[in-house]
């Protein structure tokens, strides 16, 4: 019994180490890849046309799994003018899985 706590609360803590670490590297692969247009913390900037992240309307409008294609594949207007590139040759599914995560936090 005793033992068995033990043992659970060793795995708990390395469960909650890791996620930590995961989000700390979600977040640098933010302010390296993607802060420069939408801002440190998602605010966006007008001038690049990018929207408030921090607004839950806006990240309403997009599933986890439509980000996720629009940053591997890349996102155009619908007048072919490409918005964001693709990340796919740069950047990991793995990566990319982080940073949809990441992005959903900066919801406000
Ligand atoms: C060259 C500038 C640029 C870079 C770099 C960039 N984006 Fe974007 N991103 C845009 C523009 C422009 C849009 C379209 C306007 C909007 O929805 O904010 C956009 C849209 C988005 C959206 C909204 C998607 C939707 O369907 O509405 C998210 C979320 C996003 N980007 C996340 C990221 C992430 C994560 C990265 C880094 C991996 C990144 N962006 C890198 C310019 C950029």
């Amino acid at each position: 019994m005793k033992k068995t706590l033990i043992v659970t609360s060793v795995i708990s803590a390395l469960l909650v180490g890791a996620a930590s670490a995961r989000a700390a590297e979600a977040a640098e692969l933010w302010t390296k890849n993607c802060a420069a247009c939408h801002g440190k913390e998602g605010a966006g900037k007008a001038k690049l046309g990018t929207k408030d992240l921090s607004v839950a309307a806006k990240q309403d409008s997009f599933s986890d799994e439509k980000l996720f294609t629009e940053l591997k594949d890349g996102m155009k207007d619908s007048d072919g003018k490409v918005r964001m590139k693709p990340f796919a040759a740069k950047l990991s599914d793995a990566d990319l899985k982080a940073l949809v995560a990441y992005v959903r936090t900066l919801k406000k």
